[in-house]
């Protein structure tokens, strides 16, 4: 089934005022998801903001079952948190290191996952390997298998990094961390609401995601998927009566599910509107959204390529919905600035973020265009001649 742009377009407002191709950073959200959102802050501020949450507590409940869904998960294996780095952050935590133990990325990781790695590294002992990339630039699944050995802990992976169009091989990864028993942490925070997710073809221990980008949901939300066998014996660093019961005097026990990750105080309209943007992603299906959005990025590739002065700067022998490039003689941040005053929302993706990969690449930044379902071939075409404004 293909996706009914007019309708899409009818129910994201934002489209009316702006050329939205920052999907990677933020979307625009559906109508849905900000009347759900106003509703429960109107409640809150009609009976209480206690009282509105357990009156709209089939709401929050509601949200776990979708993102389930989305996953191919149980409910029981979800916990809602603020934001992509949170689940990040607290899947990571919770993993010990030794002297001499291996942690596997590949050189699209995130910037603040690398932070992490090196905190963990200078604390423990652990190192910091970086899988090589195959010829089309997306993690090496062979070089991965011959690096494998008892001392691996950790395989982490970032499936689309935040800097260009590349679908990195997460299922063949998941193949080979499941065969030797290594966790194996996939950050899917640009993938999710972009394609199609079923953790059990993705092989991943641990899964990231947030709200705001291609699912189009509230900022500061965001989800962690930790695999059920996992769980057992897996504490966060922080437990509070919400993760956790405090059973007597001297005594606590974490909660049998994910929801041990979460704390007590959340912002509970913004996780029922994620709850509504995932059941709206799901409505119109992953796979008809990945077909568009993959679709619109070729197609804006196409479009870029024939401008004098530009250079794309995407990776991968199979590309999404994030564009990247370069224009000869002017700074990503100018033309970001000055497309920006033509009405069209884009962004700039630094070294800073994807440090391994833009080094070896001899990249301080590049434009990043990135379009969702409901933008069209038309707004793209004028975005291409605003870029072609600008060569000098
Ligand atoms: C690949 C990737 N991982 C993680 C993040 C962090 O997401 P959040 O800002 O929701 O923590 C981003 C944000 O751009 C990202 O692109």
């Amino acid at each position: 089934m293909s996706i009914d742009v007019a309708r899409a377009r009818a129910e994201t407002p934002g489209t009316a005022h702006v050329v939205h191709l920052n999907n990677a950073g933020s979307a625009l959200p559906p109508q849905p998801v900000t009347e759900a959102v106003f509703a429960h802050l109107a409640l809150e501020e009609e009976i209480g903001g206690y009282e509105a949450a357990a009156r709209n507590a089939g709401g929050v409940e509601r949200t776990y079952a979708a993102v389930a869904r989305l996953l191919g998960c149980g409910t029981d294996e979800v916990a809602l948190v603020e934001s992509a780095t949170v689940a990040w952050a607290l899947a990571f935590q919770t993993l010990e290191f030794q002297p001499g133990d291996r942690i596997l990325t590949g050189t699209a990781e995130y910037a603040s996952n690398v932070i992490a790695f090196l905190q963990a590294a200078r604390r423990s002992g652990a190192e910091i390997e970086v899988i090589p990339d195959d010829a089309d630039g997306q993690t090496d699944v062979m070089a991965l298998d011959a690096m494998i050995d008892g001392r691996v802990k950790l395989i982490a992976l970032t499936h689309i990094p935040t800097n260009g169009g590349l679908v990195n091989p997460a299922a063949s990864v998941g193949g080979i961390a499941r065969m030797h028993g290594i966790p194996y942490l996939l950050d899917a925070c640009q993938a999710a609401g972009q394609m199609p997710l079923d953790v059990n073809e993705l092989g991943c221990d641990f899964l990231t995601a947030t709200g705001r980008k291609f699912l189009r949901g509230p900022r500061g939300t965001g989800f962690l998927y930790v695999r059920r066998e996992r769980l057992e014996g897996m504490e966060p660093r922080v437990l509070d009566l919400h993760g956790a019961t405090l059973a007597g005097p001297d005594r606590y026990e974490p909660r049998p599910d994910a929801r041990r990750f979460e704390y007590w105080e959340s912002n509970v309209a913004a996780r029922i509107g994620l709850g509504v943007a995932v059941d709206y992603a799901l409505d119109w299906g992953l796979e008809a959204i990945r077909e568009r959005v993959w679709s619109l990025g070729g197609w804006l590739r196409t479009l870029l390529d024939a401008v004098p002065g530009v250079t794309l700067r995407d990776l991968g022998a199979e590309r999404c919905g994030i564009v990247t490039f370069t224009l000869d003689g002017v700074d990503p941040d100018a033309v970001k600035a000055a497309v920006g005053a033509k009405g069209f929302n884009v962004s700039v993706s630094r070294a800073s973020s994807t440090r391994f990969d833009m080094d070896a690449r001899g990249l301080a930044a590049v434009v990043r265009a990135s379009p969702h379902y409901y933008n069209t071939e038309a707004e793209l075409e004028l975005f291409a001649e605003a870029v072609a404004a600008l060569a000098p």
